[in-house]
């Protein structure tokens, strides 16, 4: 295993691009040990292993398996999510949301796409002045799709923003220096709490009150916790993953404008959008680390039992052995499934619905705007959340 000297070099990734350091991590220490018990992968079949490979590699959550005390090394922000739970209370929790959420987005396309157009209006009309921002956009879309599943109010939009905003790590690109998330997260809590308490009074026909009938219907099967923490959940994923992914889609389209024409239509969109989440994976490392059951040799380090490992999917995404120029962005190619989405047990539930919002946004953006071209560089943002803080574009023709 390598190590990078006295000073911490990998705080150089904080503030600059972390593909540098993935790579010579890859290749130099591709099992990484920092602070003590962590250790970050970087390699893809070692990424996809400890992914997949659920019985040895532990969700971190505060409910793990009997007499297995892996419940510290969970981030405290994410203790009570879905990502950092193991089997009963993970199985009940995504048998409970899986189906239903996948019901709830069948037949709202026409829906996002009416979102979409009014949400594009005001875009519309700031071009025909001059220059735009795009990341507003990129944000309102997923979030208020999000919130329309849940059937949170639409008053209630500028509130959910800015504590999700406070909830999400704003740590560098890998896993360590997450700002403490706690007492935002505590307030977006108690906010879903009344919403639930709400529906008790006056159910509708959104998610949040499907789950409330099924916690009223079988408690045992829904307990009301695991309910506040799937919706919890579900509005902290929801959306600023997908932002970074159109951000990060805009960007690439203002790069190479021949690959737009991925876009253009549904088979080829896909393979756009699947290659703009492998080049630049929106979330560059798991929310939780995996901790092995028992001691586990990867890539020839020994790593005990209870430790912390991470995987950092950007690196993963990059790798050579496995992706052929993999710093290129090559909409179409060969290639394993990319890990940006995770893998297994705790494969992103909402992965359809990211496909669906960013090719809608980026096809619609192409349809539309045709002309746009990059007005000043894009401020890219450093953290375990890619995308970028802004995007200014303008139209060629006005
Ligand atoms: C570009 C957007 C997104 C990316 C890159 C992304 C990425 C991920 C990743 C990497 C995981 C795996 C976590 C792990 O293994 O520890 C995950 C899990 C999850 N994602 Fe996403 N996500 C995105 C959008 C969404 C959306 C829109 C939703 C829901 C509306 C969502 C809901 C979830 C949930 C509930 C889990 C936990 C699943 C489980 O533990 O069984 N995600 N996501």
């Amino acid at each position: 295993m390598g190590t990078m000297g006295s000073t911490d070099a990998l705080a150089d990734v904080h503030v600059g691009d972390p593909y540098p350091v993935y790579e010579w991590l890859r290749e130099t220490a591709p099992v990484y040990r920092c602070r003590g018990d962590t250790y970050l992968l970087t390699r893809y079949p070692d990424c996809r292993r400890v992914l997949t490979e659920r019985e040895l590699f532990l969700a971190p959550g505060g409910h793990p398996p009997s007499g297995r005390t892996a419940g510290h090394a969970s981030p405290p922000v994410l203790s009570r999510v879905m990502s950092s739970q193991n089997p009963p209370r993970h199985t009940r929790m995504r048998t409970a949301v899986a189906r239903r959420f996948a019901e709830h987005l069948r037949g709202q396309q026409p829906w996002l796409s009416r979102l979409c157009d009014q949400l594009f209006e005001p875009v519309v009309e700031t071009l025909s002045h001059g220059v735009a921002d795009m990341t507003p956009l990129a944000e309102a879309f997923p979030r208020d799709t999000i919130m329309h599943v849940l059937g949170l109010p639409r008053t209630d939009r500028e509130l959910v923003s800015a504590l999700v905003a406070d909830i999400f790590p704003t740590s560098g690109p890998l896993p360590g220096s997450e700002r403490d998330g706690g007492a935002a997260m505590r307030r977006l809590t108690d906010y879903l709490h009344r919403e639930v308490a709400r529906r008790r009074c006056a159910p509708g026909d959104d998610l949040t009150s499907e789950l409330v009938r099924a916690h009223t219907a079988r408690p045992e099967a829904l307990p009301h916790d695991e309910l506040v923490s799937i919706l919890t959940g579900l509005t902290v994923a929801g959306f600023p993953q997908i932002a970074a992914g159109i951000e990060t889609g805009i960007v690439l389209m203002n790069r190479h404008p021949e690959r737009s024409a991925f876009l253009d239509d549904p088979v080829s969109a896909r393979m756009f959008v699947d290659e703009l989440l492998r080049y630049d994976a929106p979330v560059q490392f798991t929310p939780a680390p995996r901790i092995p059951a028992r001691t586990v040799v990867i890539g020839g380090v020994t790593i005990p039992a209870g430790a912390r490992v991470w995987p950092v999917l950007g690196a993963a995404n990059r790798d050579p052995a496995v992706y052929f120029r993999p710093d290129e962005f090559l909409p179409g190619r060969r290639g394993p499934r990319h890990l940006s989405f995770g893998g297994g047990a705790h494969y992103c539930l909402g992965a359809e619905l990211v496909h669906l919002e960013i090719a809608m946004l980026l096809g619609r953006l192409r349809q539309r705007l045709p002309d746009l071209v990059q007005a000043q560089p894009p401020a890219q943002r450093y953290g375990r959340l890619r995308g970028f803080t802004s995007v200014p574009v303008m139209r060629t023709e006005r």
